[in-house]
């Protein structure tokens, strides 16, 4: 961890927060979102984020391999995550667009976008400003690594891929989005690879994180799980 961002961590971060990353679709919002609500904390869906950044994007054509037309474009995202009982409600500039940013075409685009320094940037500032008022859990890829090192507990979820594209598969399903599961595991496989393998803040598994294989548990064990370790921490 560079010391700097260390240093800026520990000056900013008021809140306790507890960080929670992993692989696409390991059910990290889920579990996430659930912690919080029995430990009313905020949740936060980082993903959500970077989705949206992508969503704006995709929207306006901007060419993602011209640093200055991308910093410009940042200059006009403004992202609010609301909490609602189904997770986070995502407005860009006031727009919801928690269903859109949901969409392949953004599934598709959005490590790319989120291998973007200048995007990593302003994404991490406004992360670290949400922990200023607030006790919260977020998801992501990088929260324990980067964005909150000192976080009180750090989980590090996983799960077998065909259970993973399983997931994924029905939730779509659920939202009356028909994807193969060839095009969905293809896409978890390419997302993955480049969410660990990119030079900024690429996913990895904070040294202090705790592992935890979901595969074979129910989102109660898991959730209970996580719940008395966070409650142990946070003694
Ligand atoms: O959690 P998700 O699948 O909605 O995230 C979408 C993408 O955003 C994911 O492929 C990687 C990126 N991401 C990131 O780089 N850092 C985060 N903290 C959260 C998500």
């Amino acid at each position: 961890m560079e010391f700097a961002s260390f240093f800026i961590s520990r000056i900013f971060t008021m809140g306790i927060s507890i960080a929670i990353d992993g692989f696409s679709s390991c059910g990290k919002s889920t579990l996430a979102k659930a912690m919080a609500e029995s430990l009313q904390f905020l949740f936060v869906d980082s993903g959500a984020m970077y989705r949206a950044v992508t969503y704006y994007f995709l929207k306006n054509e901007v060419p993602i391999h011209q640093p200055k037309v991308v910093l410009n474009a940042l200059e006009n995202i403004h992202i609010t995550l609301e909490p609602s009982p189904n997770g986070n409600i995502t407005l860009l500039n006031g727009k919801d667009i928690s269903t859109d940013i949901r969409d392949m075409a953004v599934a598709e685009m959005v490590s790319k976008v989120a291998a973007i320094s200048s995007v990593r940037t302003a994404m991490v500032k406004q992360q670290r400003q949400m922990s200023l008022h607030n006790n919260l859990i977020m998801d992501g890829r990088d929260i324990g690594t980067v964005v909150f090192p000192n976080a009180v507990l750090k989980i590090f979820l996983t799960a077998d891929i065909e259970v993973r594209v399983n997931r994924r598969y029905l939730d779509l399903l659920s939202k009356d989005t028909l994807v193969s599961l060839t095009e969905i595991r293809r896409n978890l496989f390419l997302r993955d690879y480049i969410d660990s393998t990119r030079t900024d803040s690429p996913l990895l598994r904070a040294e202090d994180a705790i592992v935890l294989n979901n595969s074979n548990l129910s989102r109660e064990e898991q959730l209970e799980i996580c719940l008395l370790l966070a409650k142990k921490r946070m003694k």
